[in-house]
């Protein structure tokens, strides 16, 4: 695992997207695995500035999701498919094809999350999965005790996520869905690069145990560890409690 240590969040985020962008001229239709959440912000916005200015051509990019909400419609603005469509595959200039992720509206909950599952290696893998972590070391909504080897998903939200979301629905928990489509663990590991981005003082205790302590589930982000190749970018109030 690499540690870079940057100054802020956008710096953070340009250097993220510097590696997309060079991937993308490497493997101009690579599949890249996208986070939701505050984090990857200015990853998102660096790397459709660049697209902009004609320095990167993402035309053939594919894009897939990490999770979604279970029983919000599809349409609704924080379904996962809906943000994602707002904030990466629309700014990069992509159509709705080259964009995939769960049914968190299936009828048969288990049979969308096996589906998923097999969808994204039947695409050829993802290339680069782009992760934030919870306060409490998740990853996606693998919460705390997740199996290290667990496949996508149905996951009950812990309160602590449901109540750190509930700023994207009005500061109403109520609205918050319980339940998540995740891809599991295991399934995060089969990615050819994981970049994990962590940025602020929050992150830092989680930070410190995903680093430096054992790979454990009660961190789910620990399980970066056993992969040969995860970066892990953290800014200066992120890495404060690293050794
Ligand atoms: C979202 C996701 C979550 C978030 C995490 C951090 O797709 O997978 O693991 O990355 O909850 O969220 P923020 O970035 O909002 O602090």
């Amino acid at each position: 695992m690499e540690v870079v240590i940057v100054q802020d969040a956008k710096a953070g985020g340009e250097l993220i997207a510097e590696a997309m962008a060079s991937l993308l001229s490497r493997k101009p239709d690579a599949l890249l695995g996208v986070a939701t959440g505050s984090t990857p912000l200015p990853i998102y916005e660096a790397l459709a500035a660049k697209v902009r200015s004609g320095a990167v051509d993402a035309s053939r990019a594919r894009v897939c999701q990490l999770d979604e909400y279970v029983g919000l419609p599809a349409d609704h603005p924080e379904s996962y498919r809906s943000v994602v469509l707002r904030q990466v595959v629309e700014p990069l200039g992509l159509t709705e094809a080259s964009f995939m992720g769960p049914d968190g509206t299936a009828e048969d909950v288990q049979a969308a999350c096996e589906a998923y599952d097999r969808a994204l290696p039947e695409a050829g893998g993802v290339d680069l999965q782009l992760l934030g972590i919870g306060t409490d070391g998740h990853i996606g909504f693998n919460e705390p005790c997740s199996s290290l080897a667990s496949r996508t998903r149905i996951k009950t939200l812990t309160e602590q996520t449901r109540v750190d979301n509930a700023r994207f629905f009005d500061g109403d928990i109520d609205q918050v869905p319980h339940h998540v489509i995740t891809q599991g663990i295991g399934t995060i590991l089969e990615a050819r690069h994981l970049v994990l981005l962590a940025t602020g003082e929050g992150k830092a205790d989680a930070v410190a145990q995903t680093v430096e302590g054992p790979v454990s589930a009660l961190v789910p982000a620990s399980a970066l560890q056993l992969h040969p190749h995860a970066t892990v970018v953290v800014d200066e109030a992120a890495a404060s409690k690293l050794k």
